[in-house]
C-alpha cells in the first residue's frame, strides 16, 4: 500500500492509474477505523482496480462545541487495517494542504439539510459536500463508497454529484453492527459501560417502527411514537427520532414508497445516529 500525505504526489499517481485504463473505488474517512469503513474498503477493492482511502479529519464539517480537538485518531492502526482491506492507496492530506486560510469558494447544500442531522449540525453538510468536491477531483474515482449508517449524507453526495454532473457511481453500503445491533461507529468508544449497554436501543426502536410499517402502519407519527417510546427508556437525550422520504427527506401525511425512519440520541459524551430504510412499494409487491 502507498501512503500519500502530499496533494502533487497524489495528483502524479492518479494521474499514471488514469493514463493506463484503471478504475478507482474511493472510500473518504475520517479514520479511526471499523468495520464500518472497512466493509466500504473491501468492496472498493473488489469492484475496483485501485481502492483509494482517505483519512482526514474534516475541520468544514464540524461545529463550534463539537468534538473536532476529541475526535479520536490513531494513524498507526489505521494504516496497518487499510492495508489488510485491501487499499492501495491512502491519502492522509493536512488541513493546510486541503484549505486554503481564505478560500474562494464553499459548496452550500440547498436541499436535504433542514431534518435530521442537518437542522441542529449548521453547515455540516456544506463542509462534507466541500471537502468531497475536492476528493473527487483529485482520486476522480469511478465509484465512491458511502455507508448507509450516514443515510442522510448519502442523500447530499447523491444531489451533489447529480447537480455538479460528476461521473462517479455512488455506491450505498449497509450499516455494519455490533452483535446486539448497535450500529458501529468511531464515536461508540465514549459511551459508559451504562450507555453502551443501553445504546442497542436506539436500533431495537428502529426495528420496532419498521416492524409497524410492515404490519401496515401507514402514520407517521404513530411509528415515530413507537419508536421514540423505546429510545426513551435510554438514559440519553432523544435529539430527534424522524420520519421522510428517502433520498428526498421530504415530510409525508400517509407513508409510501422508500421511507427512512432516523434517530439521533445524545448520551453523556457521545451522540449516535442510526436509521433504517423501508420500501413500502417492495414490501407490498412481497
Ligand atoms: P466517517 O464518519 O469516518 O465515515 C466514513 C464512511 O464510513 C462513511 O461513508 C460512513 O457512512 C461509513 N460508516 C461509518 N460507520 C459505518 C457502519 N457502521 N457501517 C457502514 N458504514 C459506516 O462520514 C465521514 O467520515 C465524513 O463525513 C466524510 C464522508 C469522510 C467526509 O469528511
Amino acid at each position: 500500500m502507498k501512503h500519500i500525505t502530499d496533494i502533487s504526489e497524489l495528483k502524479t499517481i492518479i494521474n499514471q492509474y488514469k493514463s493506463v485504463g484503471k478504475s478507482i473505488g474511493f472510500v473518504p474517512t475520517m479514520g479511526f477505523l471499523h468495520e464500518g469503513h472497512l466493509t466500504l474498503a473491501d468492496k472498493a477493492s473488489k469492484e475496483n482496480d485501485i481502492a483509494v482511502m482517505s483519512i482526514f479529519v474534516n475541520p468544514a464539517q464540524f461545529g463550534p462545541g463539537e468534538d473536532f480537538e476529541a475526535y479520536p485518531r490513531d494513524l498507526e492502526r489505521d494504516t496497518k487495517l487499510a492495508e489488510n482491506a485491501g487499499i492501495d492507496l491512502l491519502f492522509t492530506p493536512s488541513a493546510d494542504s486541503m484549505y486554503n486560510c481564505d478560500p474562494n469558494v464553499a459548496v452550500q447544500v440547498k436541499r436535504r439539510t433542514d431534518v435530521l442531522c442537518g437542522r441542529s449540525r449548521e453547515g455540516h453538510f456544506d463542509g462534507v459536500a466541500t471537502v468531497l468536491t475536492k476528493f473527487f477531483n483529485l482520486i476522480k474515482p469511478e465509484r465512491a463508497y458511502f455507508g448507509l449508517k450516514d443515510a442522510q449524507q448519502v442523500a447530499v453526495v447523491d444531489g451533489l454529484i447529480s447537480d455538479f454532473f460528476m461521473d462517479i457511481e455512488l455506491v450505498g453500503v449497509d450499516t455494519v453492527r455490533e452483535e446486539d445491533g448497535l450500529a458501529k461507529s468511531s464515536r461508540n468508544v465514549y459511551l459508559t459501560e451504562k450507555e453502551r449497554n443501553e445504546a442497542p436501543r436506539l436500533y431495537k426502536a428502529l426495528q420496532q417502527g419498521a416492524e409497524l410499517i410492515r404490519a401496515g402502519e401507514r402514520n407517521p407519527e404513530a411509528v415515530i411514537k413507537a419508536a421514540a417510546d423505546i429510545i426513551g427508556t435510554t438514559s440519553g437525550a432523544i435529539d430527534y427520532v424522524e420520519l421522510y422520504s428517502y433520498p428526498e427527506l421530504t415530510k409525508q401525511d400517509k407513508l409510501e414508497g422508500k421511507v427512512i425512519l432516523a434517530a439521533a440520541v445524545k448520551f453523556s459524551k457521545a451522540r449516535l445516529i442510526d436509521n433504517i430504510i423501508i420500501d413500502i412499494h417492495e414490501m407490498e409487491r412481497i
